[in-house]
């Protein structure tokens, strides 16, 4: 499996995810209460996966591509950079307000709504510009031996949610994706 495959395939997982929380956003914007402990579970996995795994590793993929492409490619990747440090600080916020309902504390619902909506659509354009535009580019552009060469650099680390090893805190989560995909 390549290092593009693999990042690919936490895509589709992390999808999966987004799916999940949109569902529970449209539950709440129609005045529903949504299990938050999943909710908080979901981002927590985003934020100790994607923002602290999946992005540093992207992150090394394309500081060793940077030099290599088009002006096309080379603009895509500085956003994503950007969007890493963005998204890291949108999954922070968000977790700080889904602790503050778990432990009760007076959190306006509107204002909840709005930081768990404007937090999938970073997420989400995310993906698609890395889907649609620099991993089609990149796959065009590299040889087999850069990507030997890549994943000799890479951290390594197993997935705790949709890998073999999956954490005692996700095993509900993952009940609950189950559930939904069905
Ligand atoms: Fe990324
Ligand atoms: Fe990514």
């Amino acid at each position: 499996m390549t290092v593009l495959t693999e990042l690919h395939q936490d895509h589709v997982n992390l999808n999966k995810l987004l799916a999940v929380l949109q569902n529970k956003l449209e539950r709440l914007k129609h005045g529903e209460m949504p299990n938050f402990i999943l909710l908080a579970d979901a981002v927590d996995y985003i934020s100790n996966y994607a923002d602290a795994y999946h992005h540093p590793r992207e992150d090394e993929m394309y500081a060793y591509f940077s030099d290599a492409g088009e002006p096309e490619l080379k603009e895509a990747i500085a956003q994503c950079c950007e969007d890493h440090r963005t998204l890291k600080q949108y999954s922070t916020e968000l977790l700080e307000a889904v602790d503050c309902i778990l432990n009760d504390a007076v959190v306006p619902m509107d204002q909840f709504v709005a930081k768990l909506e404007a937090f999938l659509d970073h997420q989400i354009d995310h993906l698609n510009l890395e889907e649609g535009t620099i991993f089609p580019l990149l796959d065009d552009m590299t040889t087999d031996e850069q990507w030997r060469e890549l994943e000799q650099k890479l951290p390594k680390m197993d997935d705790p949610l949709f890998g073999e090893q999956q954490k005692e805190r996700y095993i509900e989560l993952y009940t609950e994706l189950l559930q939904d995909m069905r």
